[in-house]
């Protein structure tokens, strides 16, 4: 997820809307569906090593081996000084997490995300995994925002607006009496990994630019148990929830069709939710 900050598409593909958003062609969807399919077979694969005890720096170093023996490249490797083929936000981390030597204790809830790059399209994705056992609070917060997520993913259409998807998302996870964090949104990418529009967790019905078959991005949730309010720590990447409370999020993404979209990071196995089987 970007910062909700501005951002600029420098690439030069499709079209472009007046608010910036790129349109892709219809055969790009291909390229899409491969590069997402890849980042969500990853993530299958890791739930293996999700355990007690283990480092996340371990889990993101199996995930970099999947990623190179794949033929694939990371996209977060040296993106803005990023070292790591993921991100491990373990509890109260909302995201960007850091792979590091502390080990999983039973009970911990983290988020793994991981994007990819084949043959120069972007697949991102992510989602929760526990070590042991899940607590019954953590289990909820795990729920509450997937489904979100995927009431974000059902206001996918043209014709919708990206205060739709937001608004759909907000909604659902304000009802079950938990938090939209404001501060991360999700992002447009394809031949590149952070483009417009800035996708807002959270907004009014029918705001924000109009939904056009063609456009490509991420919806990435971010739900706290207690307030949204994130900080972020000295290592300027970390985000942590200012009250400490647990935090989840899921990614997905996705391509808009003439009736609804496509989800370029559908799990190969079905095992995008739950993935503490
Ligand atoms: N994958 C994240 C996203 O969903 C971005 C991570 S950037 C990194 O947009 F540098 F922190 F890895
Ligand atoms: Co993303
Ligand atoms: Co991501």
């Amino acid at each position: 997820m970007t910062k909700t900050e501005p951002v600029v598409n420098n690439e030069n593909r499709g079209r472009m809307t007046k608010d910036g958003i790129r349109i892709y062609e219809a055969s790009d969807f291909a390229g899409m569906h491969v590069a997402g399919a890849l980042a969500a077979r990853i993530l299958d694969d890791i739930a293996a090593h999700v355990f007690v005890g283990q480092s996340t720096e371990e889990i993101d170093r199996i995930i970099t081996n999947m990623v190179e023996a794949a033929g694939a490249k990371s996209a977060t490797i040296g993106y803005k000084g990023y070292k790591h083929a993921s991100c491990i936000s373990v509890n109260h981390v909302v995201c960007h997490g850091i792979p590091g030597p502390k080990t999983l204790k039973d009970g911990d809830i983290l988020n793994i995300d991981v994007t990819v790059i084949v043959d120069g399209w972007f697949g991102d994705t992510s989602r929760m995994y526990v070590a042991g056992k899940l607590p019954r609070k953590a289990e909820r917060l795990i729920q509450v925002t997937h489904d979100s997520l995927m009431k974000g993913i059902e206001a996918v259409r043209p014709g919708k607006t990206f205060g739709d998807i937001g608004h759909a998302i907000q909604a659902y996870v304000e009802a079950h009496r938990m938090s939209v964090v404001r501060d991360f949104c999700g992002h447009g990418l394809g031949r590149v990994f952070h483009a417009p529009p800035n996708v807002l967790h959270y907004g009014r019905p029918g705001t924000g630019a109009m939904l056009e078959e063609g456009m490509f991005f991420t919806i990435e949730p971010m739900v706290n148990l207690g307030r949204p309010e994130t900080k972020t720590l000295a290592d300027d990447w970390t985000a942590v929830t200012r009250d400490k409370s647990l935090s989840a999020q899921f990614e997905h993404s996705v391509g808009v069709t003439a009736d609804g979209c496509e989800i370029f990071t559908l799990s190969p196995a079905g095992r995008f939710h739950p993935t503490y089987d």
